[in-house]
């Protein structure tokens, strides 16, 4: 049932730091390559990082950390320790094209329904998962694209944390559909 995978989908931010099978996230990516996309441009790359290239990530994380909170040590020292924990990111990317800003645009779309695609798709295979853009997500920290190699004509649009979640996570709410909608007749 869609509507129900929907609804239960949390975000996961605690991890227990068991490592997570290639197979799963294989299967991840297989399912996120199904997304609408225009004209199937295909607009999308993803970045796998675990193991050494973890611990690159982490380094670079601890810098933009304590540069973009030289008063909060506390704080920097959580959102690490959080880090440690995450077996496995998976870093989302949309094609740009410079001569088409309406096109760049929807390859951004496309690639955000392929990163909501995973994170539906952690859910099936008993996995937690969190996008993260600020903090320890790093996506608009210029380290991270050099971490990655990443071509400037690659927008990064979110870090996929994926791991076995170590508690429930927390519940959310929603404003009623009706209370967003208008209708016109
Ligand atoms: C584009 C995007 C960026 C997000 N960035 C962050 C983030 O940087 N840090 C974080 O903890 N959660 C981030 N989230 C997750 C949201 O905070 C989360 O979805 C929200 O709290 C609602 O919780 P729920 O998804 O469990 O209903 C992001 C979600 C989206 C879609």
């Amino acid at each position: 049932m869609i509507s129900e995978a929907i609804r239960q989908r949390r975000a996961v931010r605690q991890f227990d730091g068991r490592p997570v099978e290639k197979q799963k996230i294989e299967a991840l990516l297989e399912t996120a390559v199904w997304a609408p996309n225009d004209r199937l441009r295909e607009p999308w790359h993803f970045y796998v990082i675990q193991g050494e290239a973890k611990k690159r990530y982490e380094a670079a994380a601890e810098k933009f950390l304590k540069e973009r909170f030289p008063a909060k040590p506390k704080l920097v020292e959580e959102s690490l320790k959080v880090l440690y924990t995450i077996p496995a990111l998976i870093i989302v990317t949309a094609d740009t094209l410079p001569d088409d800003a309406d096109s760049t645009e929807d390859n951004i779309y496309a690639a955000c329904c392929a990163a909501y695609n995973i994170w539906l798709s952690a859910a099936e295979q008993g996995l937690g998962c969190v996008w993260r853009t600020r903090g320890i997500g790093l996506v608009r920290d210029e380290r991270l694209r050099k971490l990655l190699d990443c071509p400037e004509n690659r927008k990064i649009i979110g870090t996929l944390c994926i791991g076995y979640a170590a508690e429930e996570p927390p519940v959310t709410k929603r404003t009623a559909a009706a209370e967003k909608t208008t209708w016109l007749d």
